[in-house]
């Protein structure tokens, strides 16, 4: 039977790593990001996949996205939340404006998304769900980022308390705990890093590198590679787990 995956964010960085690694091992995959001509980019280069704009923010939208997925493509089997923002700031200096902004896209819009994936697994008794969390979702001990930090814990914890519901309707959910991932996010990251430690980007990149003890930053296929095994039977017993991919940056 052919498996149907819809991944949100998956136009870029470990979102498109995602929707690639998945599409190579044959999955149906359906590319969604509120970048919609990124969504439709990618797809357009991977075998049998669609795309489909969704701004998770939107709950509406999440439920609407899921419902024309089932109807044009067909039943969906897994869904991954990968969609996520960062901005850096001191803790003190966090406003309303930004902790909403990212407790909307990471939290709440990954509530809604997830939620939306269930509610269709759920009538047919079947599905698995992977929410992207962070090495942040599991350690505080992360500069400028507390905002991102509160969401993050609040994913790596509703995986858990979706993991015990669903469970019984046959669901698996299990989220992915990333490191320092190259990507565009991480690019922002390391300028504003460095802006408000008064040095260099690339000074900040080799402190992130000697803090990781296997000695390089983290590629995005890194956590795509752990998120297909999570969907595949080989984790069949796997359920409510975060599990860290950072060559070691954090170990818990
Ligand atoms: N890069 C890292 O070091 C790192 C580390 C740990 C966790 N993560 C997490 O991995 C996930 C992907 O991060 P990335 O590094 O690939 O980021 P990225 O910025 O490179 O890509 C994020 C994607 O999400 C999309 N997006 C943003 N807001 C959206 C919304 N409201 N609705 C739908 N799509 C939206 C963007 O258009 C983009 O395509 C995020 O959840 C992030 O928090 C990243």
């Amino acid at each position: 039977m052919t498996s149907i995956v819809g991944v949100t964010g998956g136009a870029s960085g470990i979102g498109a790593a995602i929707c690639r690694e998945l599409a190579e091992r044959g999955h149906t995959v359906v590319v969604t990001d509120v970048d919609e001509a990124g969504a439709r980019a990618l797809a357009a280069h991977l075998p049998a996949a669609h795309a489909c704009a969704l701004d998770v923010t939107d709950a509406a939208a999440c439920a609407h996205a899921v419902a024309v997925i089932e109807r044009e493509v067909g039943p969906l089997t897994a869904w991954v939340s990968n969609a996520g923002v960062s901005r850096m700031a001191p803790f003190l200096e966090i406003d309303e404006a930004q902790f909403d902004f990212t407790l909307d896209v990471n939290l709440r819009g990954l509530f809604f998304a997830s939620q939306a994936a269930a509610r269709v697994m759920a009538a047919r008794k079947s599905g698995c769900i992977v929410n992207i969390a962070s090495m942040a979702g599991k350690q505080g001990r992360v500069p400028f980022l507390a905002d991102y930090v509160a969401s993050k814990f609040g994913v790596v914890g509703l995986t858990q308390a979706m993991a015990f519901e669903l469970a019984p309707l046959g669901i698996r959910v299990n989220s992915v705990c990333p490191g320092f991932v190259a990507t565009d996010m991480q690019v922002r990251e390391l300028e504003w890093e460095a802006r408000l430690r008064g040095t260099d980007p690339d000074s900040v990149k080799r402190q992130w590198i000697a803090d990781t003890p296997m000695g390089r930053l983290e590629q995005p296929q890194d956590v795509a590679r752990v998120v297909a095994f999570l969907l595949s039977p080989d984790a069949a017993f796997i359920t409510g787990e975060s599990i860290a991919v950072n060559g070691g940056a954090f170990m818990d």
